[in-house]
């Protein structure tokens, strides 16, 4: 479903992804991880069209992100939602304009309608409408804004395709625990792909089916949390050793148990 083929991409002259090449399947959930300025939200950026590669390909169901019309590629957009590492809420509309803002913009809905219809998202997100959808940004607590702004991605494009860049940044225990649910929440129910990009391990193994690893400007690792931890790559060893002991006898969860 989105296919990153040999891609070399820089910002003016310095390069920032030499060669990259992964797919990521229908329904899959994946994780990127590798240290900072290592490329991992240029890779986001790249699915979404929002850059362009000198070199290579970047495919969603099969068509270049690059090459195709500007119609061709608000349809593809539309099948992906994007969560920004800050939530990237506008400020200065209710919980509720933020999360019914496409519906707003792009359909002729009533507002009775789009709220009720808002309502509904921020129950499906976890939180409780009646208390947030009149309230600003800036009166709700980082894990919140997080959850708005996945609310407002599920409700503008129906996705079927999710990227979150960082989603649990700056989050304590139990708010990212509500968001590692939510994530998987998606995957499950909705057959929802997933690409997150974390820098939290923990959160990785948490979410993913799979892991990919960037470093500088490749990547160094792409399989399964088993093939990880028995990987001898030395970039890899060295990214890992940090978090060796957490590692041992992890497996996916689907739900995480509430923090001690
Ligand atoms: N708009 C831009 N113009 C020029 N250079 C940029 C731009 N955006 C990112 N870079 C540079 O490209 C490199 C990769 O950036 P990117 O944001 O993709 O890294 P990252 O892996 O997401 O890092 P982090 O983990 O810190 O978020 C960095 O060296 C960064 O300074
Ligand atoms: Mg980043």
């Amino acid at each position: 479903m989105i296919e990153l083929k040999n891609v070399y991409f820089s910002y003016g002259d310095k390069p920032v992804l030499k060669d990259v090449s992964f797919t990521v399947q229908d329904s899959e959930a994946i994780v990127i991880m590798g240290p900072s300025g290592s490329g991992k939200s240029t890779v986001l950026r790249l699915i979404l069209g929002l850059e362009c590669p000198q070199q290579g390909d970047v495919l969603v169901d099969h068509r270049s992100v690059c090459r195709i019309s500007p119609p061709e590629l608000r349809e593809i957009r539309k099948k992906i939602g994007m969560v920004f590492q800050d939530g990237a809420l506008f400020d200065s509309l209710t919980v509720g304009e933020n999360v019914g803002y496409y519906l707003i913009e792009h359909t002729k809905l009533k507002w009775r309608e789009i709220e009720e219809r808002a309502r509904t998202m921020l129950g499906f997100v976890g939180l409780d409408a009646d208390e947030l959808i009149d309230k600003l940004p800036d009166q709700l607590s980082g894990g919140m804004r997080r959850r708005v702004a996945i609310g407002r991605a599920l409700l503008s494009t129906d996705p079927k395709i999710m990227l979150y860049d960082e989603p649990t940044t700056g989050l304590d225990p139990y708010a990212t625990r509500n968001i590692l649910n939510l994530i998987n929440k998606l995957h499950t129910e909705r057959s929802i792909s997933s690409i997150v990009v974390t820098h939290q391990i923990a959160d990785a193994f948490a979410v993913a089916d799979r892991f990919v690893v960037i470093s500088r400007g490749q990547v160094v690792f792409d399989g399964t949390l088993k093939e990880l931890r028995q990987s001898r790559d030395e970039q890899v060893v060295a990214f890992l050793a940090p978090f060796r002991s957490s590692m041992e006898g992890v497996v996916k969860r689907k739900f995480i148990e509430e923090p001690e």
